[in-house]
């Protein structure tokens, strides 16, 4: 009996997914199509075993190819990044970060991130969230007139705060990240450095980013953005602190590991160590700047003024507060999916914010190069200027669809799905 025959009603919604998937442009910065290899794994009956512990030394007995599996994805992590130690068991990006606080922090202690509303993550210190509860959580932002992440302010704060750690990473910020910079002002200050690369791990593997390896003492990346794995997340430190992470994933914040998504993330992580990688994050790259030149033609207004890694920041004040999520609707309209953004000091809410962000790992694993990015930045342009118009959502839909069926997603589909439009 397969999915069809026993659950046809969630079958049936992910068939509407794959046709989703297929019929609209993916611009999500941190989603991707995976290869059907992870989906396969994903897929596997690892998923049918408990394995609380680490390799060789398991609570549960049976775990000898779960401890093969696990044992080939820490040895691909590591040389992927040049790291001394990985933990490859974290279920996703916010418990890998607790667990990093956890191993270095005690609640009320001091640590610096990168304020959300300006291009940081929940999870590096936002009041609503654990990090910003458990912690005493001091944020940096950007300068006003650049909308560049001000590393003046970062070590003013740092000099005055103390924290025991500060962590450089971003969710939506269009510029690179100054890893050696933020490097010395933890050693000026004797902090722990974290560097969260989730977004940009794979533009870092592509070598079209800087590395915090081999300096920073800790990174953490999601599997699931630019490095196209599963769902979950890696942790990555220098081995002198293996042990303390170790036990902040397992015993301390986690119980047994996801073995089928530790074998999707080997898979990834070998997919990631092919030369093949490397010119997908170089364009990745080149079509960002391809999609964030035909904005900035077009009289669209950018965060920054542009990009250099996967992402691009549309700034709508220009055409009022508030008008992010409206354009997204607008977008999805069209078949064209992102997502509603604050920009830096943004006068209105975050559930209201007056940006939309935007990113090309999708598809450019889908396929498309400077010409596709050029239609859609001409698409995108056309109805954020223009958010009420429906004739023109519905006009540039069909022509959406017409390029999706030129780069269909099928061969990303596990088990072989139907050939959809
Ligand atoms: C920088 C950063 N850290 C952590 C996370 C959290 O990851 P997850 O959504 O898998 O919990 C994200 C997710 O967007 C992120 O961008």
């Amino acid at each position: 009996m397969n999915l069809e025959n026993t659950d046809p009603e969630i079958y049936s919604l992910m068939e509407k997914e794959i046709l989703r998937q297929q019929e609209t442009i993916n611009l999500i910065a941190s989603e991707n199509y995976v290869s059907r290899s992870v989906l396969e794994a994903t897929a596997s009956v690892l998923t049918n075993k408990y394995s609380e512990g680490y390799p060789q030394q398991r609570y549960y007995q049976g775990n000898e190819i779960v401890d093969a599996t696990e044992i080939i994805a820490i040895e691909r992590a590591k040389k992927l990044f040049g790291a001394e130690h990985a933990n490859v068991q974290p279920y996703s990006g916010s418990p890998a970060n607790a667990a990093v606080y956890m191993a270095f922090l005690n609640p009320g202690d001091t640590f610096i991130g990168f304020d959300l509303s300006c291009g940081g993550h929940l999870t590096h210190g936002h009041p609503v969230n654990f990090s910003g509860k458990t912690y005493r959580a001091v944020n940096y932002s950007v300068d006003k007139t650049t909308e560049k992440i001000d590393m003046d302010e970062v070590r003013r704060l740092a000099l005055e705060h103390g924290p025991k750690m500060i962590i450089s990473g971003l969710t939506a910020y269009p510029r690179q990240i100054d890893f050696s910079a933020f490097q010395k002002i933890a050693d000026e200050i004797g902090a722990i450095h974290f560097a969260d690369i989730s977004h940009i791990s794979g533009l870092i593997i592509g070598s079209v980013h800087p590395s915090p390896f081999p300096f920073c003492d800790v990174a953490m990346t999601t599997t699931h953005k630019t490095l196209r794995g599963p769902r979950g997340a890696i942790i990555l430190c220098q081995k002198k602190y293996a042990k303390q992470i170790d036990r902040a994933v397992f015993p301390g914040s986690q119980g047994g590991p996801h073995d089928h998504i530790t074998a999707a993330k080997a898979v990834a992580l070998k997919e990631a160590l092919s030369p093949d990688f490397k010119r997908y994050a170089e364009t990745i790259l080149a079509n960002a700047k391809a999609l964030a030149d035909e904005l900035t033609g077009r009289k669209i207004k950018l965060v920054t003024g542009g990009t250099d890694n996967h992402m691009v920041l549309i700034n709508l004040l220009p055409l009022g507060i508030g008008l992010g999520r409206p354009a997204a609707v607008a977008l999805e309209n069209a078949g064209i999916v992102t997502n509603a953004n604050t920009v830096p000091f943004d006068p209105s809410t975050p559930f209201k914010p007056s940006g939309i962000r935007i990113g090309t790992p999708a598809v450019t694993t889908r396929g498309m190069r400077d010409s596709e990015m050029a239609k859609i930045g001409r698409w995108i342009a056309a109805i954020v200027t223009d958010q009420n118009n429906l004739k023109l959502q519905a006009g540039i839909k069909d022509e959406v669809g017409q390029l999706c069926r030129e780069f269909p997603i099928t061969k990303y589909i596990f088990p072989p799905g139907r050939p959809s439009a």
